[in-house]
């Protein structure tokens, strides 16, 4: 199996875990550090809707608890066409992204599309703008 068929298994399997009572829309996200690691995290949602998390901001909590700080390379999916990440999930995707990052968009059947950053978050906002 190739690295992204894994990322792409690892993010279908933590979709069924999502708890989604009020969307009924669940959804995974599966990150693959530069040395091969991967993390993952699915929507956990609250019945005080502005707290729940997406899937992409759970894997990128799992990935700097665990001491990591680079994303490679992200699969995100839902059963949905194209269930591309939410603006906030790409701010923060960009913030560990390295410089080649690509983010897969998957449905259950497999990768529908794949984006650079840059397309996703065009003129985003970085780290270095906040030191002065
Ligand atoms: N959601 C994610 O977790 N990630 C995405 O990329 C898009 C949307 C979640 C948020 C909410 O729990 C549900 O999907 C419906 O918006």
């Amino acid at each position: 199996m190739s690295d992204l068929d894994a990322l792409f298994e690892a993010a279908k399997a933590v979709r069924e875990n999502a708890y989604a009572p009020y969307s009924n829309f669940l959804v995974g996200a599966a990150l693959r550090a530069p040395d091969g690691t991967v993390f993952i995290g699915c929507n956990v949602e609250n019945a005080s809707y502005p707290v729940s998390v997406c899937a992409e901001g759970g894997a990128v909590s799992a990935m700097i608890t665990a001491g990591y700080r680079e994303i490679a390379e992200a699969v995100v999916i839902g059963d949905a066409a194209l269930c591309t990440p939410c603006g906030m999930c790409r701010q923060r995707l960009k913030e560990f992204g390295t410089d080649d990052l690509v983010v897969h968009v998957a449905d259950l059947d497999g990768i529908r599309r794949s984006f650079t950053m840059d397309e996703l978050l065009p003129a985003a906002f970085e780290l270095e703008y906040t030191s002065k």
